[in-house]
């Protein structure tokens, strides 16, 4: 049998040109360069054909085949390309679905508190100043007119580091157990008037529970001038309490004792779940305590070497937790540091 190479290659030419997908391409090749394709007859056929012929044949199967090959790979890439394009045109992108969205979070509520605290100061002429967390014995007690013996001092009733203060041999580091200690450090670095609240972080060693942590916030208050009187302590003091929880609570003072003030009181606050009608949140007592106040005792001026008799002074120090228990109604006081944002979130 004789074959008629260029008019096969013309057709499969066509073919293959004109295949539209992938699957009839598919059959081209099948057809052309298959097990039982033309060119596996053409090879067949060979051995039945004279000398002379046979590599004439022979030669022309051969370029028929790389021929059709390249025609088909070239139609395969081809074909590819175009159903690749024509599935990423069917992606249509919806510009009127929503985003998804990102949650932002919020501050801390003991930071929040802290801040609100400070910002009613400020308002009333107060600057923030802060002091570190670990402090020299001097500063947390001594300064403070808190003698050697006062359980405070303890090992037990505070976290000592092993770490010895080169100023003051045989004193160590601790974990400042108020904020108090800033009110030396302000004092030996700034002569009055001055005027100074001082938030941050202490420590006690209490056993964890509801109203007990080893660590806590605090802010201090400090104010010295010629000429302060108690009844500017109370009247400052009224006024915070106001603008924090409202014009309607009450305010007491309750003598009370502090080594580094004199006269010292406690601030109560008119309970707010019964307004002073006595409940089990303010023990039936109607009142809740907010804070430690005073006049700054002279033992203190002395510590700093202010000159003597010439200033006085008030300062006052609150737990943070505590007003933000009181302010929100929150019974634990764990529940601030345990991190759980279905808490976190509702404030
Ligand atoms: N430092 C005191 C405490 O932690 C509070 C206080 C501060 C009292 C300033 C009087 C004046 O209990």
């Amino acid at each position: 049998m004789s074959w008629n190479f260029e008019e096969i290659t013309l057709t499969a030419q066509n073919e293959i040109q004109s295949a539209s997908d992938l699957k009839t391409l598919e059959d081209l090749r099948i057809k052309y360069l298959g097990r039982k394709g033309l060119l596996a007859e053409i090879y067949a056929g060979l051995s039945q054909l004279s000398v002379e012929e046979k590599p004439l044949v022979g030669k022309g199967a051969n370029i028929l085949r790389n021929t059709v090959t390249a025609l088909i790979e070239q139609k395969y890439k081809d074909l590819e390309e175009k159903e690749k394009s024509q599935s990423s045109a069917k992606q249509i992108i919806d510009v009127t679905l929503p985003g998804v969205g990102v949650s932002m979070g919020h501050e801390h509520v003991l930071n929040q508190i802290v801040d609100e605290i400070c910002e009613v100061f400020e308002a009333l002429g107060f600057v923030i100043h802060e002091g570190p967390e670990v402090e020299t014995e001097f500063n947390n007690f001594t300064a403070l007119n808190i003698p050697i013996d006062h359980p405070s001092r303890d090992a037990f009733d505070t976290f000592y580091l092993e770490t010895p203060d080169p100023e003051r041999p045989g004193r160590y580091f601790l974990l400042r157990s108020h904020t108090s200690p800033g009110q030396i450090r302000v004092m030996e670095k700034f002569q009055p008037p001055l005027a100074v609240v001082i938030p941050g972080k202490v420590y006690r060693p209490d056993a964890v529970d509801a109203s007990h942590s080893f660590m806590f916030h605090q802010i201090e208050g400090l104010l010295i001038d010629k000429d302060i009187q108690f009844s500017h302590l109370k009247g400052l003091l009224s006024a915070f309490c106001k603008r924090f929880f409202g014009e309607k609570i009450q305010m007491r003072f309750r003598p009370h004792f502090f080594p580094f003030t004199e006269p010292s009181a406690e601030v109560d606050i008119s309970c707010y779940i019964c307004d002073g009608k006595g409940c089990s949140v303010c023990g039936r007592k109607g009142w809740l305590e907010i804070m430690g106040c005073g006049m700054v005792h002279p033992k203190v001026f002395e510590a700093v070497k202010y000159p003597k008799g010439k200033y006085t002074g008030l300062a006052f120090g609150m737990g943070v937790e505590r007003m933000a228990m009181l302010r929100y109604g929150i019974d634990d006081i764990r529940m601030f540091y345990e991190n759980d944002v279905r808490f976190l979130r509702q404030l």
